[in-house]
C-alpha cells in the first residue's frame, strides 16, 4: 500500500509521491496511504528531522481527481477531508507536475503554497460529472481566490492552463521542475493553511451571472447550481458548516441520475475506438492523404488531417472548383490565425508545404497512403470516382468515402480488392466535432479498421464503428425521432410545442428547429430518391414536409420560411404550417387529441431508444455505449441523460417493454416491441450489462 504514496527524505524535506498509474486518481487505498505519510510526516517534523513536505505525483500527473469508479458504491473511509485535516496540519508545497483536476487541486488547496509545471492542467471539473466537489474545493477555494473568481470556473467546470491558474491565483509560481524549486523554496514565502484565511468577501453578481450561465449553457443540469449555492455560503457561514453541507452535496449528487449518467459517458468515452481484437493490430502509418473534394467537407476534413502533421493532396474535378476548394481550406487556416491557435507564419508555411491542390479527371494521382472521398452525396459519382481511384493508385491504399446515408457496400462494388474500402462519417464542421461513425462495409478487413481507428485517434475524434443500413446509428435514430414527432403532428400537436418539449427534456434544439437550421430539401431529396426507386415507406406517412419543400418552397431559414416564420429573424410559429398540419390530421380521419409536453418527449425518446435497440440487435452498433456517444455528440442529446440507451436502463426496461406493448397495440404501424428490450427484461438484465 505505501508504494501508492512513495515517501523519500531528502535534506530537509519528505517528499510524498502520488504513484498510482496512469494518471494517479485518488482510490481508497491511496487515500488511506496519504493518510499513512502525513502521520509520518507530522512525527518527523516534531522530531526536527524535517522542515517540510513537498506533495507530487509520479508521471505525467500531479492527480487526475477521485477514482470515479469508486462513486458507484458507498463512500469508503478514510474520506478525503479527513485526509486533508492531516495534510493541512504540516507545511506541505504541492507540487504540481501535471494534471490536478478535482481532488488533485484539492490536495494542493490543503498544501500551504502551489507551484505548477506550465503543462499542467487545473481545477475543479466535478460538475461535468454531476457532482460538486466534495473535499472543500468550493470552500477554499474562494477563501484563496476570490467569490467572483471562484463561482465561474466551479460552477462551469472549467479547467485551466498553469499560466491561466497563476493569474488567477490558484497557483503561486511556476517552474519548469516545480519538485526542485519546492525543495529549495523558501518558507518564509508559505502561506497560512486556507482554513486560517479569511471568509470571502460576497458576490451577488457574479453569483448572479454565474447562474444565468448555468440556465442557459447547462440547462437541466443540478450540480452547477448546487456548486453555486454552495460558494455563496463562503461569504457568510462557518467553514466547518460550510464543508459539512459541500460534503452531503457531494454525496447526494454521486449516487443521482445525472451523476450516474455523465459517468456513463465519461468512460464511454474512454472505452470508444477500436475493440480489443482491433487494439491487438498494427495500424499502418498514414503520413500523406488524398482528400476527393473541397467543399466545406472535404475542406475541414483536410484541415483537420493536417493539424494532426498529415500531407494532404486535394483533388477536385476542375481549376474553378480547385480555386473554391482553395478558398475553403484558406478561411479554415485564417479562423486559426485570428483565433490565436496557429501562427500566420506557420500557417502560410503549413499551406505551402504540406497540401498540394489537383484537378481534373487525368492528372495523375500521387501514391499516397489513404483517401478520404468527400464529393457530393451521389451514389453514381462516388461510384465513378472510386473505380478511377481503385485503378490509379496501389492496391492496399484505404480508400474512405465520407458519406451520411449512402450504401457503402454498393460503391465497395467497384474497388479492386475491397479490403482496403470503408465509410466514414464525419460531422459539420469537421474539425470541430469529435464524433465520426466508422462504417465497416461488408468485406472491409479488421487491419484497415485498426489503421483508420488510429487515424481518427490521432485526430483526436471519438470514432464508433456502425455497420450498414440506412442512416448507419446517428441518422437512422434521427430519422426515426423525426417520423416519431411527424406522427405526433398527426395526433394532435403542433411543431412548436414538439420543439418546446424536447429543449425541456434536454435537447440542445427541438427537432423542427433544426431541420429549418440545415434546410428541409436534403431529406426531402432522400425521401423523394428512395420513392422513386420503388421503396415502399412501412411507417405512417404524414405528407407536411413534402408539401413544405414540393408545394411551398419553404426549405428553412435559408428561405426565411420553414416548420417557423424567420420574418424577424428569429422563429415564430407559423399559421401557414399549423393548418398544413391540421389538414394532414383531417384528411387522415384522425381526430386531433392533446399532448403534455412528458407525453410529447417521452414518446420520442421511446423511438430513439427502440431505434437504438434494433441497431444494437442487428450488430450495427457493437455496444449500447456506442449508440449513446453518438446521439451525445452528434446530435444534441443531453450528456447528463447519458444518452437513450443509458436513459433506457434508468427508466427501467420493464416498464418500457409494456409502454411499447401499448404503443404497438395503439398504432401498430408506428411501434413494434424491440425484441432485445423483450429478451433482456426476460433474462433480468439491462443495456448495460451488454456494455460490459
Ligand atoms: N476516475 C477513474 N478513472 C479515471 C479518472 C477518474 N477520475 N480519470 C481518468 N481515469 C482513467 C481513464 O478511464 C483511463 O482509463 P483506461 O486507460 O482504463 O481507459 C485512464 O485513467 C487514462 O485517462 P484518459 O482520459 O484516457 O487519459 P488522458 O491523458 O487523455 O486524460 C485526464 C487524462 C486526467 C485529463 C482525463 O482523464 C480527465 O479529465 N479525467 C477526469 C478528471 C476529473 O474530472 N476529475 C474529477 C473527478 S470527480
Amino acid at each position: 500500500m505505501t508504494d501508492l504514496v512513495k515517501r523519500e527524505y531528502r535534506d530537509t524535506a519528505l517528499i510524498l509521491t502520488i504513484d498510482n498509474p496512469p494518471v494517479n486518481v485518488i482510490s481508497q487505498a491511496v487515500r488511506a496511504a496519504l493518510l499513512d505519510a502525513c502521520a509520518e510526516a507530522k512525527a518527523a517534523l516534531d522530531a526536527g528531522r524535517i522542515d517540510r513536505v513537498v506533495v507530487t505525483g509520479a508521471g505525467r500527473s500531479f492527480v487526475a481527481g477521485a477514482d470515479a469508479r469508486e462513486f458507484d458504491g458507498p463512500a469508503l473511509e478514510p474520506h478525503l477531508p479527513d485526509v486533508l485535516l492531516a495534510l493541512m496540519q504540516l507545511p506541505a508545497i504541492a507540487a504540481i507536475n501535471g494534471v490536478a483536476l478535482g481532488g488533485g487541486y484539492e490536495i494542493a488547496l490543503a498544501c500551504r503554497y502551489r507551484i505548477a509545471a506550465p503543462a499542467a492542467l487545473i481545477g475543479l471539473p466535478e460538475v461535468t460529472l454531476g457532482v460538486v466537489p466534495g473535499s472543500g474545493g468550493t470552500q477554499r477555494l474562494p477563501r484563496l481566490i476570490g467569490l467572483a473568481r471562484a463561482l465561474p470556473l466551479v460552477s462551469t467546470g472549467t479547467t485551466l492552463k498553469a499560466k491561466a491558474a497563476l493569474a488567477e491565483g490558484m497557483v503561486d509560481a511556476l517552474a519548469d521542475d516545480p519538485l526542485a524549486t519546492a525543495l529549495t523554496l523558501d518558507l518564509s514565502q508559505l502561506g497560512p493553511a486556507t482554513d486560517n484565511l479569511p471568509a470571502p468577501e460576497a458576490a451577488p453578481e457574479a453569483a448572479q451571472a454565474a447562474r444565468a450561465n448555468a440556465a442557459k449553457r447547462l440547462r437541466g443540469q443540478t450540480a452547477p447550481l448546487k456548486a453555486i449555492e454552495l460558494m455563496e455560503a463562503t461569504a457568510s457561514l462557518p467553514l466547518a458548516e460550510g464543508m459539512a453541507a459541500e460534503r452531503a452535496a457531494f454525496l447526494d449528487l454521486r449516487k443521482g441520475a445525472q451523476a450516474r449518467a455523465l459517468r456513463h459517458i465519461f468512460f464511454a468515452e474512454r472505452g470508444a475506438g477500436a475493440s480489443a481484437a482491433l487494439k491487438k493490430l498494427e495500424p499502418a502509418p498514414i503520413d500523406h492523404v488524398l482528400v476527393a473534394g473541397g467543399g466545406t467537407m472535404g475542406a475541414a476534413i483536410a484541415y483537420a488531417l493536417n493539424n494532426a502533421g498529415i500531407r494532404i493532396t486535394l483533388l477536385e474535378n476542375d481549376a474553378e472548383a480547385e480555386a473554391r476548394a482553395r478558398a475553403n481550406l484558406g478561411k479554415l487556416f485564417d479562423e486559426a490565425v485570428s483565433r490565436g491557435k496557429l501562427d500566420a507564419a506557420e500557417s502560410a508555411r503549413r499551406q505551402s508545404d504540406t497540401i498540394a491542390f489537383i484537378h481534373g479527371p487525368d492528372t495523375p494521382l500521387p501514391a499516397v497512403d489513404m483517401v478520404i472521398e468527400a464529393v457530393f452525396e451521389n451514389l453514381d459519382v462516388k461510384r465513378a470516382l472510386f473505380e478511377r481511384l481503385g485503378r490509379d493508385l496501389p492496391e492496399d491504399t484505404i480508400l474512405a468515402t465520407n458519406t451520411s446515408y449512402l450504401d457503402v457496400n454498393r460503391i465497395a462494388e467497384v474497388v479492386p480488392n475491397p479490403q482496403r474500402f470503408l465509410g466514414l462519417h464525419f460531422f459539420a464542421p469537421a474539425h470541430l466535432m469529435k464524433l465520426v461513425e466508422v462504417i465497416r462495409a461488408a468485406d472491409t478487413s479488421a487491419q484497415t479498421l485498426a489503421t483508420t481507428f488510429a487515424l481518427t485517434k490521432r485526430l483526436g475524434k471519438i470514432a464508433v464503428e456502425a455497420g450498414v443500413c440506412d442512416g448507419f446509428i446517428g441518422n437512422r435514430i434521427l430519422t426515426r425521432y423525426r417520423q416519431t414527432a411527424d406522427v405526433a403532428l398527426l395526433e394532435g400537436a403542433l411543431p412548436a410545442q414538439v420543439d418546446a418539449a424536447m429543449v425541456g427534456f434536454g435537447m440542445a434544439m427541438g427537432p423542427y428547429e433544426v431541420q429549418d437550421l440545415s434546410g428541409l430539401d436534403i431529406a426531402y431529396a432522400n425521401r423523394k430518391r428512395k420513392r422513386d426507386a420503388g421503396e415502399v415507406f412501412k411507417g405512417r406517412y404524414v405528407p407536411v414536409a413534402d408539401r413544405m419543400v414540393g408545394d411551398l418552397e419553404r426549405l428553412g431559414r435559408k428561405t426565411k420560411a420553414g416548420w417557423y416564420d424567420y420574418d424577424s429573424g428569429k422563429p415564430t410559429p407559423s399559421q401557414v404550417v399549423d393548418d398544413q398540419v391540421r389538414r394532414a390530421s383531417a384528411e387522415a380521419g384522425v381526430t386531433r387529441r392533446d399532448f403534455t409536453d412528458e407525453e410529447l418527449s417521452r414518446r420520442l425518446a421511446l423511438s430513439m431508444i427502440a431505434e437504438g435497440a434494433d441497431i444494437i440487435e442487428e450488430g450495427i452498433a457493437n455496444r449500447p455505449a456506442d449508440v449513446d456517444l453518438v446521439l451525445v455528440h452528434g446530435y444534441g442529446f443531453p450528456r447528463w441523460r447519458g444518452g437513450p440507451m443509458r436513459l433506457a436502463d434508468e427508466w427501467g426496461l420493464p416498464a418500457l417493454l409494456a409502454e411499447y406493448e401499448a404503443l404497438a397495440a395503439e398504432d401498430p404501424k408506428s411501434w413494434a416491441v424491440p425484441a432485445l428490450i423483450r429478451r433482456l427484461v426476460a433474462k433480468g438484465r439491462s443495456f448495460a450489462d451488454l456494455n460490459a
